[in-house]
């Protein structure tokens, strides 16, 4: 296996932040160190190399794609989409008609398929505004398509299954040339985005931002700096949904929120 240093890694970082305009100065170091070596291997490169071939753009999409995590799943964690739907979402209707919804890295967007088949059912698809991020462009690309991979639709019909939706996720979806294609009608009026949790800023409020399994991968300097943003991007009692691994209980903000699912790691804003 190839070993590199914390040297090597600020060589790396430093160059990508300044030439590419992408800063993984304060991403988790462990996972950071991990990917970065199996970028190497996969490549067969040194330091020095890999240096070298990130002034290529195809490479440098190749890149990111390694460096971001992009794993995700229909109705994951199918439990926090059954409190979303009987607890959070009816709570917020209570106040506001029309509800706004920002996914904060979305990946390939099943997760915003996910809330618009939930929405779907409670018959509020037309009452919902969303907007849908990540920081990898390819990525969302995908998101729009709204094609996957017919072998994963297995586990996502089981997680659907378990959120206990009123059909059947086959509703949802045809089958063409060996891949699922949603119905492009469930996100219609979605905006998908390319938005960078560590440069971007705050573009608007929302009654509820879900950035579930993003923040896993920051220290937690970057972390405090991203919920920051989270709780100036939120209305006053507006919902923060974040990861089942991931914690706000130790942040600068922690005081600015009530813990509404402790098991879902659900939040709400009480204070400006
Ligand atoms: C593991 S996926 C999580 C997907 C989905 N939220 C879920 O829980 O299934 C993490 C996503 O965060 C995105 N990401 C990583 N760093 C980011 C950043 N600085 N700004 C925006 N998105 C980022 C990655 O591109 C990736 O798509």
């Amino acid at each position: 296996m190839k070993d590199i240093d914390i040297a090597d890694l600020r060589r790396i970082t430093e160059l990508i932040k300044t030439k590419h305009s992408y800063d993984f100065t304060n991403y988790a170091m462990s996972s950071f160190k991990r990917r970065i070596v199996r970028i190497l291997e996969l490549y067969n490169l040194t330091v020095d190399s890999l240096i070298v071939k990130l002034s290529q753009p195809k490479f440098l999409e190749e890149f990111l794609n390694e460096i971001t995590v992009n794993v995700t799943e229909m109705f994951r964690d199918p439990s926090f989409w059954r409190v979303l739907r009987d607890d959070i979402i009816p709570a917020i209707l209570l106040n506001h008609q029309k509800i706004r919804i920002w996914h904060a890295g979305c990946s390939s967007g099943e997760e915003v398929f996910s809330m618009a088949i939930l929405l779907k059912e409670m018959d509020i698809l037309h009452n919902v505004q969303v907007i849908a991020t990540d920081l990898d462009t390819n990525i969302l690309e995908r998101a729009k398509s709204g094609a996957y991979n017919l072998k994963n639709m297995d586990l996502n019909e089981k997680n659907y299954i378990r959120f206990q939706g009123t059909g059947s996720l086959k509703d949802y979806y045809q089958e063409v040339n060996g891949k699922a294609v949603m119905d492009k009608s469930l996100v219609m009026d979605v905006s998908f985005r390319k938005h960078d949790l560590v440069k971007g800023g705050i573009f608007n409020k929302f009654d509820l931002v879900l950035c579930r399994n993003v923040m896993i991968y920051f220290n937690q300097a970057l972390q405090n700096e991203v919920l920051k943003k989270f709780h100036e991007s939120l209305f006053k009692y507006g919902y923060l949904a974040i990861g089942s691994k991931e914690s706000l209980i130790w942040c600068d903000i922690a005081n600015k929120f009530i813990v509404v699912n402790n098991e879902e790691k659900i939040y709400k804003k009480i204070k400006d």
